[in-house]
């Protein structure tokens, strides 16, 4: 199975609102993501996408599985019960031409996870970043982030940051194969429990070690995707 990291579309954010729901416990609305790709200057999303022929074998969901951060499941996945994720609601949304596939339908079907950042002076502020339950543990979260990596270089970035829930240790270490490290704690940063934030920094984007982190896992990551370029 390939993924690719491609641009956020305004198409796309009915999936993208979707997994937002599955992923986090205060998800922002689907205009938020409208606004951030029309009128935010500083904003650059991408969403991971699927780009095989295997989109009639979507892996289901595991009996029982959990959103992998620790977060509770969010009301949308519990509301009908038996929970058939995205396809079953973009099964609805699509109701329509019996034959074939129209492509934005394929499209949409083939997303994985997306992610943001802005760009403000030279930091690169990683604003969101989130995998489909169905799909993580691919090595799908790490592709976004390098995508936003390669995208911060391009845009004259110097270092990245995020915040991030204490309790997600799954993002944090996911953070620090590329350098992040907590420079600071934000308290009660979350107003759903009152949870403090992590603030994570990388090393300067053009420093030896970065570099290193970069190359060094690429390169594996590419091997486990599949990606042989
Ligand atoms: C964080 C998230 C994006 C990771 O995406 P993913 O596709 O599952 O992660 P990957 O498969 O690319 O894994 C990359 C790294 O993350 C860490 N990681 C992933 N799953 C993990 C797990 N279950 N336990 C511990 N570390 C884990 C590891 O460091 C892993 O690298 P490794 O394979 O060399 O061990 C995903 O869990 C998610 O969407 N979580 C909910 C939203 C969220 O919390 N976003 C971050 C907000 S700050």
């Amino acid at each position: 199975m390939r993924f690719r990291v491609e641009p956020m579309r305004i198409e796309h954010i009915p999936v993208v609102a979707e997994i937002e729901r599955r992923s986090f416990t205060q998800p922002w609305p689907s205009n938020a993501y409208r606004k951030e790709i029309q009128t935010n200057r500083t904003a650059h999303y991408f969403v991971a996408r699927r780009v095989d022929d295997e989109l009639d074998q979507q892996p289901s969901p595991e009996p029982g599985q959990t959103v992998s951060d620790g977060r509770a499941p969010h009301a949308g996945a519990e509301e009908n019960g038996s929970d058939h994720g995205i396809l079953g609601k973009l099964s609805r949304l699509f109701r329509g031409p019996a034959e074939g596939s129209p492509p934005l339908e394929a499209e949409l079907l083939s997303i994985a996870g997306f992610a943001g950042l802005w760009l403000m002076t030279d930091e690169a502020h990683i604003t969101t970043i989130a995998v489909d339950p169905i799909y993580r543990g691919r090595g799908i979260g790490e592709l976004l982030l390098l995508g936003l990596i390669d995208r911060a270089k391009q845009i004259g970035a110097r270092w990245l940051t995020l915040e991030v829930r204490m309790s997600n240790r799954v993002a944090q270490r996911l953070y620090q194969k590329y350098t992040f490290k907590e420079m600071g704690i934000r308290r009660r940063y979350y107003s759903d429990n009152g949870e403090d934030a992590q603030v994570m920094w990388t090393d300067p984007i053009d420093s030896e070690r970065f570099r290193e982190a970069l190359r060094q896992h690429r390169e594996v990551l590419a091997r486990k995707l599949g990606h042989h370029d």
